[in-house]
C-alpha cells in the first residue's frame, strides 16, 4: 500500500493567548485530562459553550477518531459524536464490527463554536481558526499519549490538517496510509457530515459505502496489529 509522509505541522503561528499546555497534570491519565479540560480557557472559544466536550472511549482503545469540535448536541449532552453525524459514524462503526466502547473518539477543538443563525434560535457551526486549533492542541497530544493507539483516524479535512500538515487534501488523500509519529497506523477519511450533506440517496449511499470501507481498512489493520 503506497503510504504518505506526514510530520506535524509546525508551522503554527505563536498563540499569542498561548496554548492548553500549562494545564496538563502530571501524570495524564484519560480521567485526570478530562478534569483539568473543564475549565480551559486557552482560547476563547469557552465563553460561547457550554462546557469542555472532552474525548470519550476506553483509555485502552485501539483505535482513536479524531473529529473537528463538538456540534451543537455535543455542547449541550457534553459528549462528542453524539449528533447526527454521531449517527452516521455509530452506523458506519457497525457495519465494520466495532462500537463505541471499543473505540476512543475525540476532536482536535473541545468547545463548540458558532455563530446565531439570521433568524431563529439555532446556533450555526463556524469552523475554528488555527489559534483555536493550536490552543487546543496540547489535549489532543496528551489524550494520544495516554492512550497510545494502534490507529488514528482523522474524520475530515480540520482534524487531517491539524495532525497530517495544512496541505493535506481528504480528496486526494481520504484511505491512504499515512506515515506518522503519532500512531503505527494513520489514516484521514471524510467526517461523517459530509455523508449527511449528500444531494441524494445515492450519493449518501456511495458515500456511505467508500466512509464504510475506509473504517473497514482500519478495523482491519488493528486486528492485525494485534495478532502480530
Ligand atoms: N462533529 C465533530 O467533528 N465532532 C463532534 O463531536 C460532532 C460533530
Amino acid at each position: 500500500m503506497k503510504r504518505l509522509v506526514s510530520k506535524i505541522d509546525s508551522s503554527a503561528p505563536v498563540n499569542p493567548d498561548g496554548n492548553a499546555a500549562a494545564l496538563i497534570p502530571s501524570r495524564p491519565t484519560i480521567s485526570r485530562l478530562r478534569e483539568a479540560a473543564s475549565v480551559c480557557k486557552a482560547c476563547t472559544l469557552w465563553k460561547n459553550a457550554t462546557q469542555t466536550v472532552f474525548g470519550e472511549g476506553s483509555p485502552a482503545s485501539r483505535i482513536m477518531f479524531v473529529g473537528e469540535q463538538p456540534g451543537d448536541q455535543e455542547d449541550r449532552a457534553g459528549r462528542p459524536f453524539v449528533g447526527p453525524a454521531g449517527k452516521v459514524f455509530d452506523e458506519a462503526l457497525a457495519e465494520v464490527g466495532l462500537d463505541r466502547a471499543q473505540v476512543y473518539v475525540t476532536n482536535v477543538v473541545k468547545h463548540f463554536k458558532w455563530v446565531p443563525a439570521p433568524r431563529g434560535k439555532r446556533r450555526i457551526h463556524k469552523k475554528p481558526r488555527y489559534s483555536e486549533i493550536h490552543a487546543c492542541r496540547p489535549w489532543l497530544e496528551a489524550e494520544i499519549s495516554a492512550v497510545k493507539p494502534q490507529a488514528v483516524v482523522c474524520l475530515g479535512a480540520t482534524a487531517a490538517q491539524a495532525l497530517f500538515g495544512k496541505q493535506f487534501s481528504i480528496t486526494r488523500h481520504r484511505g491512504q496510509r499515512i506515515d506518522s509519529p503519532l500512531a503505527p497506523f494513520a489514516i484521514a477519511t471524510v467526517h461523517p457530515s459530509s455523508i449527511l450533506r449528500a444531494q441524494d440517496s445515492e450519493s449518501r449511499h456511495q458515500q456511505m459505502r467508500a466512509f464504510v470501507n475506509d473504517l473497514r481498512q482500519v478495523a482491519l489493520q488493528t486486528t492485525k496489529n494485534q495478532a502480530a
